[in-house]
């Protein structure tokens, strides 16, 4: 059974009716343009097809009563008195109703049924997913209008001042702002967007090492202090701002004030966002090699300038692009563990998923997990039942 039925049937036997309302928002796979965001830089991610739902309906007495099927757990608070506990799901949450009553608006609280079919930890924003749907449900019984940017900014600061984690944009835009049968090429600094279309007979392949690194968070957000430090050195906001030019001539200055470490970091910074702006302009004309290159680049960057890579995300890169049929291949995502993603030729993917889940287990003796994701919308509503209620701010 899909997720969003079990969401479903589980609503109706805690709760005795059907759902009148339910919400999905996506998980997404990021094709290139990897730790950039949080320097102001341009991503080129794609909302997938999988995603949470949640079925709910309004409550009249401000509180929010959810329950999780992955997790088999539910948690209750009141919007007016919310607190921190000690981590877990439900913190996500209580961020985003604590995130969007700081931005002035009214919200109401509700009772629903979480499930969900994007893994865990795998690099694949299982927590903007979260983010997201429970935005789109506390925005679908408060009335509140749904704008993608506003509302993947208001669950951006729900992770970085409720939860903690000093992440970029990337994630909550394009769960929100994701289109069906596009990769979405987004300019961090102004959220602009623009729809890139996926080259002709090319598809997009998740390949799951199965890892999952514990610290990320603590690496990631070494990671952002590093950056922040070079682009101090340059005097600007952001490493968006600095040229390959301006880096190279000013390497030596910055290695002897900052060490080759933040020279690596930026370095990978400055390239990365010239790669991705390259892969949207090769999309736009269908060129699966050049596509496919940059993909390969970026991954070398991110192992060896950023070094945001581990073990198994370089054997699962390396398996896929020996493999008949890869474009290109590279980690996703925060890194360390979770996913690398690979472009691939249509009519080979069956043949690439055997030969590089084998690959794989042979160089590591672990599973793996293989899945061709087409890009799908971003958070919305999928049913409704009933009058939606007017806008309070
Ligand atoms: C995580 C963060 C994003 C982004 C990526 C790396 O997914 O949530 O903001 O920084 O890592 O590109």
């Amino acid at each position: 059974m899909d997720p969003q039925e079990l969401a479903v049937q589980e609503f109706q036997s805690r709760f005795g009716a059907a759902p009148p309302l339910i919400v999905r928002a996506p998980g997404r796979v990021n094709l290139i343009g990897e730790h950039t965001d949080y320097s102001d830089g341009f991503v080129l991610p794609m909302a997938i097809d999988r995603a949470i739902w949640i079925a709910l309906r309004a409550r009249d007495d401000g509180r929010v009563v959810a329950h999780t099927l992955d997790l088999d757990d539910t948690t209750e608070f009141a919007l007016e008195a919310l607190k921190h506990a000690d981590g877990g799901w439900s913190e996500y949450l209580k961020g985003v109703a604590w995130s969007i009553q700081q931005e002035g608006y009214a919200i109401g609280g509700w009772e629903g049924v979480l499930a969900g079919n994007v893994p865990i930890g795998a690099g694949l924003s299982s927590s903007a997913a979260l983010e997201l749907a429970t935005a789109r449900a506390f925005a679908a019984v408060s009335g509140l209008p749904w704008d993608p940017r506003t509302m993947a900014r208001i669950c951006q600061r729900a992770e970085t001042d409720w939860v903690g984690m000093r992440c970029g944009i990337m994630d909550q835009m394009i769960s929100a702002a994701g289109e069906a049968g596009h990769v979405l090429l987004i300019d961090c600094r102004s959220l602009r967007t623009k729809l890139v279309p996926l080259p002709p007979g090319a598809v997009v392949a998740v390949l799951d090492t199965g890892s999952r690194r514990g610290l990320v968070d603590s690496a990631y957000n070494e990671r952002r202090a590093q950056c922040e430090a070079a682009a101090r050195f340059f005097g600007v906001p952001a490493l968006r701002d600095v040229s390959l030019a301006e880096l190279e001539a000013r390497a030596p200055e910055l290695k002897s004030h900052l060490g080759e470490v933040i020279h690596q970091r930026a370095r990978h910074v400055v390239t990365e966002n010239i790669r991705t702006l390259d892969a949207a302009a090769a999309m736009e004309r269908g060129d699966v090699i050049a596509l496919g290159s940059l993909m390969d680049a970026s991954h070398v960057s991110l192992r060896d300038d950023f070094e945001v890579s581990g073990k198994e995300l370089n054997v699962m890169a390396s398996c896929a692009r020996r493999t008949d049929g890869c474009h290109g291949a590279r980690m996703t995502g925060a890194g360390f563990g979770g996913c690398a993603v690979a472009l691939v030729k249509a009519e080979a993917t069956e043949s690439f998923s055997v030969s590089v889940a084998a690959c794989y287990e042979d160089a590591t003796g672990r599973p793996s997990e293989i899945t061709i994701c087409r890009p799908a919308p971003g958070a919305e509503v999928v049913a409704r039942s009933g009058p939606s209620p007017g806008m309070t701010r």
